[in-house]
């Protein structure tokens, strides 16, 4: 579904990743693990178009997506919920969401799909009148990968969505992440710096250490690779 082929990207003189590949099948849910700075939102923007890789190639399906704006990449279908989640804080959360569905015309599509996203997180329909600047931090989370899914996404990326959540808000944000992808049947990359719980949901796992890719294989995988466990899980 995605392929992402030997790409450099750099920020003026820095090149920040390496020949980096990965490939994604539709209906997997993919994991790209790495400690602060490795790039991974450098990699998420790049997929997205508002980077451009200066070697190497994106496709999604048939199509090179890597020269095309970001709007277009929107357009196919690829929705990345940002690090840091970029709410509208004096919209409502309902408002929120209809932001999400923006390309969308068909206001009983856009409806059906609010819908959908109160099912999944029944806090939000609770607070579906509240401004979304005055949720907590896991409540403004849901709604961040909530107006995600309003764009009724062939890929969601999800950047760091567990970062600074308590621990129990982090598991349920890695159930989220898996039920999107088993319930809704949509396929997900996952960006995380947390090994075990992105390991554990996903079917397969890259690791990025200093924009490179230095290992990759089925989740359950990595989390018995000895590299992984060492650096990543303090064992
Ligand atoms: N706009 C920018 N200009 C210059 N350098 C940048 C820019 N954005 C990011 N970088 C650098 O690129 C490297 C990778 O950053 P990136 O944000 O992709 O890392 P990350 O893996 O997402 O880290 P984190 O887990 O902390 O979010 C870092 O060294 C960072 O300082
Ligand atoms: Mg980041």
């Amino acid at each position: 579904m995605l392929q992402v082929n030997n790409i450099d990207v750099a920020y003026g003189d820095a090149q920040v990743l390496f020949d980096v590949s990965l490939d994604i099948q539709q209906g997997e849910l993919v994991a790209v693990i790495g400690a602060n700075g490795a790039g991974k939102t450098t990699l998420l923007k790049t997929i997205s178009g508002i980077l451009k890789p200066q070697n190497g190639s994106i496709q999604f399906g048939d199509k090179v997506i890597s020269e095309q704006p970001p709007n277009r990449t929107v357009a196919d279908g690829i929705i990345h919920v940002p690090e840091g989640r970029l709410l509208f804080p004096q919209m409502s959360v309902r408002e929120n969401l209809r932001m999400g569905a923006f390309l969308t015309k068909d206001k009983e599509a856009i409806n059906g799909r609010i819908h959908s996203v109160f099912e999944m997180f029944p806090r939000l329909k609770e607070r579906a009148a509240q401004m979304a600047g005055t949720l907590s931090g896991g409540e403004q989370q849901m709604l961040a990968v909530g107006r995600g899914l309003m764009a009724d996404p062939k890929l969601l990326m999800l950047d760091e969505p567990s970062l600074g959540l308590a621990p129990k808000l982090v598991q349920q944000v890695f159930d989220l992440a898996q039920q999107i992808n088993q319930e809704m049947g949509v396929t997900v990359l996952l960006v995380e710096q947390n090994v075990r719980h992105s390991c554990e949901i996903s079917n397969r796992a890259f690791v990025l250490e200093n924009g490179r890719i230095v290992l990759q294989g089925p989740g359950s995988e990595m989390l018995q690779n000895d590299h992984v466990r060492r650096a990543y899980l303090g064992l």
